[in-house]
């Protein structure tokens, strides 16, 4: 495990795009109302827009670094271009230049390199002169966007810069909050909904300083909760041994051996919608803990014992309604045929078999393996991140909750 301690940003992210319009100071006045709405905002301003308002002013009002290329800070950048973390992007004023570049599919600064890398929903704020709106250009691009399943909002009639008046005026803060929470809600795809995950490994005692464990740092499960937190879902995380963690908005419970999780486990399922087994239970223990430390010479006489299967135990008590999620470890050439073993075998509802050769995916963000599940598409992930195979894991179950709920 690599030991980092595992940070996820605090409350729903949004990233505000700014481009260059004369409603770009408007911007700041939207900044502040998302933020009362509990949002957490990071600004990308384009270059030009910086000639409306400055980069100071982004940064104070949203407290967070405000890039507009990919040159200032490449560290930081490229944690941003995966766009990991935006629930949603707002364009806002987004100017017929920018839309134009969205329709092509540029990616040559920051915002438009975001827009392409994400997966969150974008919605796109026109704000322009009524000619460059209503130019065919536009037009079709706005079509375009809308086609492409961006939301587009329409500008309003109104005053305008200088003397002219028409359509092309940036709405009120107070309609643009009101979309952003329309499309943050049908995002919601756990609420009401009670998830329990379990993360990490077991660790099982053979002395004072000895132990069985294994490599899991915790990161895929815990990657879990937060896209099921962040799914509306109430998250309950059983944690075995992992890299630290904050996890706000979850309730934690800490175990240490396989038999404490199993039975944590079977305490807090009866009372969820669904079970997301990630971790990694130590398959064998000490038939009994030494109380002092045993000595070398004695270690191969140890005697192991197996530990139940957590995972087949509560598939047995399921209700209908329930669903359940579990994790194959894998080094096997035929992945999707050994983890349908385990799918079939420990009768989970879907499971993520993990390619775990040469150890390669423990305590890293990015992992590589499968989503398989009966009556759904196999989905394959080939060295993306953790939280993109979660997001993905949240999808599929709050589908199959679904389902199994009517
Ligand atoms: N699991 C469990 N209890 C155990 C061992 C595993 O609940 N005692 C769960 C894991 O959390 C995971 C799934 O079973 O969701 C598969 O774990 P894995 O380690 O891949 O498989 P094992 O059943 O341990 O089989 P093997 O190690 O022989 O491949």
């Amino acid at each position: 495990m690599s030991g980092e301690k595992i940070i996820f940003p605090k409350g729903r992210q949004i990233v505000l795009g700014v481009t260059g319009g004369i409603a770009a100071y408007k911007a700041c006045d939207l900044l502040r109302r998302l933020q009362d709405a509990g949002f957490l905002i990071r600004v990308i301003p384009t270059q030009s827009s910086l000639n409306f308002v400055g980069r100071a002013t982004w940064e104070a009002l949203s407290g967070q670094p405000a890039l507009s290329t990919v040159w200032e800070n490449p560290a930081e950048v490229s944690h941003l271009a995966a766009a990991d973390n935006a629930d949603l992007i707002v364009i806002a004023p987004a100017t017929a230049d920018t839309i134009a570049k969205l329709t092509q599919g540029r990616a040559d600064d920051l915002l438009t390199t975001t827009v392409l890398a994400s997966s969150a929903p974008v919605l796109i704020v026109p704000a322009m002169h009524p000619n460059m709106w209503l130019n065919s250009a536009t037009v079709q691009n706005i079509e375009l966007l809308r086609s492409r399943g961006f939301i587009v909002m329409e500008p309003e009639v109104g005053r305008l810069s200088g003397k002219d008046f028409g359509v092309g005026r940036f709405p009120e803060s107070s309609k643009i909050v009101a979309q952003v929470l329309e499309i943050s809600k049908t995002e919601l795809l756990l609420e009401g909904k009670k998830v329990l995950v379990t993360a990490g490994g077991t660790r099982e005692e053979i002395d004072p300083v000895r132990f069985i464990g294994n490599k899991s740092s915790g990161r895929q499960g815990l990657a879990i909760a937060y896209q099921a937190l962040r799914s509306g879902a109430e998250v309950t995380v059983i944690a075995g041994h992992t890299d630290p963690f904050e996890l706000e908005g979850a309730r934690v419970i800490k175990v240490n051996t396989a038999l404490e999780m199993m039975s944590a486990v079977e305490n807090e399922f009866i009372n969820s919608d669904a079970l997301v087994m990630a971790a990694a239970v130590a398959d064998a223990r000490p038939v009994s803990t030494s109380t002092t430390k045993i000595k070398k010479a004695d270690l191969e006489s140890i005697e192991l014992t197996t530990n139940p299967d957590i995972l087949s135990r509560v598939a047995l008590s399921k209700r209908v309604n329930q669903v359940i999620v579990g994790f194959a470890a894998e080094t096997l050439d035929d992945l999707i045929k050994a983890g349908g073993e385990k799918l079939i075998g420990k009768k989970a509802d879907l499971l993520y078999v993990n390619d775990v050769s040469g150890g390669a995916i423990f305590g890293q963000d990015q992992t590589s393996g499968a989503l398989i599940g009966l009556g759904i598409e196999t989905v394959n992930f080939d060295g993306v991140s953790k939280h993109e195979v979660a997001k993905s894991i949240v999808a599929h179950m709050a589908k199959k909750l679904e389902k199994v709920n009517g």
